[in-house]
């Protein structure tokens, strides 16, 4: 079942039933100013950090689900009795006559019609400035004039979500706010350590306001019929301390087919320190500066050259790569969401979606390493300042910060460092970039070890401790002891924690010297591998040499005693013993080492790699993608930590947890099994999803985190979408394994594993400074390639460096 379809035309996902299953969300902002809007208009907003400069408030697992956000509700002041509904069908529910809902790049539209009065409303941010519009049109479709009531409130936040949501005892006192010429400002701690503030405005003349929420509600009433909505008319309240709210009422009068565009602007400002008060030493917020933002975004012609810059904004990015393949849920994926969703991840890593709170985690280390390899193409200088940031939270060991705070852009304390697999991502990450730009003057930007000034080292050093960190914590076996975890961050073999409520992965109750990471090992050979290649390009043999023994040894060391028969094993424990081994009697084999190791081209000569894809195949596979493990644990397991606690067949306990899946993808196109991996990779396409959403429940347009598994009580149901490196993997897997349209060191490669089934594909792909256009054709069942340049054959899959006034390339490749 569906609850709605893809625009591709249009780059929007149309929703058209208000009830989905879960809310549907979109992201409006990518600089400093951010929404979150769900298909009815829920969610929140905030300034640079979800956690620290909330700017409205939002409750999560509320019943009803997502009832707080943008507040609209229009009312026929004609009826006898009150009348009275939203437009986004959320807060009053009333069944609209009809309702459509488009999410596209960076804005949401909402259209609906209720008794003959139409409305249409878009909400976006302009780009480089710090506030949302919410662009209404309302139409009377009447055969008779209307006299209608348009209120529109918002409910905001002190600041600090963690603190607004705990310290009632304050709280409750210290909200404040400033009505001034029809405009909101919600002030609350501007008269002392704070020189911001938020406001709320619209382009009509106001018949009434209120900033006391209990007072536009009603006492012991909720948003869904507020009192002021039922009696036609605000209280003028002005808020002093409990919940401060912007609530607008505008009276509007419409003849037959008459329409209206009334615009409101929610947004955020900061004065100077020393220039807050107006008149100065008052008490009063200084608008000079602020106003006429304010004034040019009520204006409709503003509010539209705004619009269209954000689209041309967007079109620009997602023209790095287009592709156009037999495939229309990959093409669809590819060409708009899936690009789309990395992007949002590059801006919140983990931190805010309706699933993280905002308040818990920052920004990931080894997630925004991994989402970068996604949208380096697409915003290189960004992820150039994004490398630096990263690398500046490495400790002079090596090891990182597990996480860092954006705003600050410290590292985390509370959950601190010795997650092993981290710094390799770093060299990951730097390595992608190096391919997608040929700028290697990063390897010489000189950037401190945990902030710390004075301790300042060139990118290229904090590679080598990466590498360092892994080699100088070797277990038992040769192989990486794994710390508090790896990338799987529930597998604590060193934690057995037995309290409720503690920290699985900071509980750390083992010396950490015998538990080994097989995945660590995996990883570490990939790394090592590019490091090595960036080391030959320098020209440091010695050190080309001694990564190469380590890479050897490595690999013999995941052969021998990470090798289990069948497949690789996952790690061994605290005790020694293995775990993801048929000797186990659950969690027998794990996806990861499966999907790692022979990325990192481990096994291929030996038949080991093939061997360990089989048993993948045999083993983890089912209709919903790849599990993470098979048999679920069914009891909690101290000394394997939270991997246990969850239910079977659910997150890291044997669901099908996405971020996984195209590193099997990936490893199948290293054994030439296109049409595997591409099998795989539309098992969990959510756009090839899109039929069965009411068992799926999150958005068709974007990965979520899991999707239930094989042994859940409920099969096939996702969860935690959005914020996930699902995203920026699947797009590595797709376009740059299965297409083969791979960024190298000295060039672009082209080296499509594509299905037999598959007779080509065409993509536009920009590539420093150039743009190639590639058209593959298959010709035969295998994999043989032959690339053309202009017409001309050449040799290989690496297409040579054109010359510098070269901006277009053609490039063609036959398959046999
Ligand atoms: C996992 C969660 C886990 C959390 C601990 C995440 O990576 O997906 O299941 O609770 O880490 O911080
Ligand atoms: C989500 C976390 O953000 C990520 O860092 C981790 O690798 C996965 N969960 C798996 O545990």
């Amino acid at each position: 079942m569906k609850y709605g379809w893809f625009d591709d035309q249009n780059f929007e996902y149309v929703i058209n039933r208000p009830d989905t299953p879960l809310p549907w969300i979109n992201y409006l902002g990518n600089e400093a100013y951010f929404s979150l809007i769900s298909n009815t208009a829920g969610g929140y907003s905030f300034y640079k950090d979800a956690r620290l400069r909330r700017i409205t408030r939002f409750r999560y697992n509320n019943a009803p689900l997502d009832s707080e956000g943008r507040f609209i509700y229009i009312r026929d002041d004609a009826s006898e009795k009150p009348c009275f509904w939203s437009p986004t069908w959320n807060p009053t529910k009333i069944p609209l006559d009809s309702y459509e809902c488009r999410h596209g790049m960076g804005y949401t539209k909402v259209q609906s019609k209720y008794s003959g009065i139409k409305s249409d409303i878009t909400y976006f941010i302009p780009i480089g400035h710090n506030l949302e519009i919410w662009d209404l049109v309302i139409t009377n479709d009447r055969d008779e004039p209307a006299d209608l009531s348009i209120f529109s409130a918002v409910e905001f936040c002190l600041w600090d979500a963690l603190d607004d949501a705990t310290n009632f005892q304050r709280n409750y006192s210290i909200p404040e706010v400033e009505v001034v010429d029809g405009i909101i400002y919600h002030k609350s701690e501007y008269r002392e350590r704070r020189s911001h503030f938020a406001f709320f405005a619209c382009s009509e003349p106001l018949a009434g306001f209120d900033t006391q929420r209990e007072n536009f509600l009603g006492p012991y009433r909720g948003w869904a019929a507020p009192l002021a909505v039922e009696k036609g008319e605000a209280g003028g309240s002005i808020c002093l301390g409990w919940q401060p709210i912007g609530a607008l009422h505008i009276k509007v009068t419409l003849k037959p087919g008459e329409h209206k565009r009334i615009i409101f602007v929610l947004g955020y400002h900061e004065n100077q320190e020393e220039d807050k008060f107006d008149p100065p030493n008052s008490q009063i917020i200084n608008k000079k500066h602020v106003k006429p933002v304010i004034a040019r975004f009520l204006r409709p012609e503003e509010a539209d050259r705004a619009f269209s810059t954000l689209r041309a904004y967007w079109m620009d990015l997602l023209a790095k790569l287009q592709v156009n393949t037999p495939d229309v849920h990959a093409n669809r994926m590819i060409n708009i969401w899936n690009a789309y969703q990395i992007l949002i991840t590059y801006n919140f890593s983990r931190s805010a979606s309706y699933f993280e709170s905002g308040i818990g985690r920052g920004m990931g280390f080894r997630d925004s390493n991994q989402d970068l390899l996604g949208f380096v193409h697409m915003i290189p200088e960004q992820a150039r300042d994004r490398i630096l940031d990263l690398a500046a939270t490495q400790f002079p060991t090596g090891g990182a910060y597990h996480q860092y705070q954006p705003m600050t852009k410290r590292g985390n304390h509370d959950i601190g460092s010795n997650f092993n697999d981290d710094p390799l991502w770093l060299v990951l990450a730097v390595a992608a970039y190096l391919k997608e730009t040929g700028d290697w003057s990063i390897l010489e930007e000189a950037v401190p070890f945990d902030n710390q000034p004075g301790s300042e080292k060139p990118i290229y050093v904090h590679l080598q401790k990466s590498i360092q960190y892994t080699l100088e914590r070797l277990g038992p076996h040769g192989l990486p002891l794994i710390g508090r975890a790896d990338w799987n961050d529930c597998l604590n073999l060193n934690s057995f924690s037995n309290t409720p409520g503690q920290s699985f992965q900071t509980s750390t109750s083992k010396d950490g010297k015998i538990a080994e990471s097989v995945f660590i090992a995996g990883l570490f050979v990939l790394a090592a591998r590019e490091m090595k290649a960036i080391a030959r390009r320098l020209g440091n043999n010695d050190e080309v040499d001694g990564l190469e023994r380590s890479i050897e040894k490595m690999g013999k060391a995941v052969l021998t005693a990470g090798w289990d028969g069948e497949w690789f094993r996952r790690a061994n424990d605290a005790f020694g013993n293995p775990v993801g081994s048929k000797e186990c009697q659950e969690g027998q084999i794990f996806i990861e080492p499966q999907g790692m190791c022979v990325m990192a081209e481990i096994g291929i000569e030996d038949g080991k790699a093939q061997q360990a894809l089989d048993s993948v195949q045999k083993y983890l596979a089912c209709q919903h993608g790849i599990v993470l493990l098979s048999p679920a644990y069914q009891k909690y397991y101290l000394h394997l930590g939270e991997i246990s606690s969850y239910p079977p067949g659910y997150k890291e306990n044997g669901s099908v947890f996405c971020h996984t899946n195209p590193w099997v993808m990936i490893a199948e196109t290293k054994i030439g099994r296109g049409g595997q991996a591409f099998d795989y990779y539309s098992r969990i396409n959510p756009s090839a999803r899109e039929q069965q959403s009411e068992i799926h429940r999150c958005e068709p347009y974007v990965y979520a985190q899991m999707i239930s598994g094989k042994e859940a009580g409920k099969q096939g149901e996702a969860k935690n979408s959005w914020l996930t490196g699902s995203a920026a993997w699947n797009y590595v897997a797709f376009t740059q394994h299965i297409l083969g349209i791979r960024p190298d060191y000295d060039g672009l490669r082209i080296q499509p594993v594509i299905p037999s089934g598959w007779n080509g594909f065409t993509a536009v792909r920009k590539f420093r400074g150039v743009d190639y256009k590639i058209q593959v054709k298959r010709i035969g069942k295998g994999n043989n390639l032959q690339l053309s340049v202009d017409g001309t054959p050449i040799s290989g899959t690496l297409l040579p460096i054109p010359a510098s006034e070269v901006a277009e390339v053609n490039v063609s490749v036959l398959i046999r």
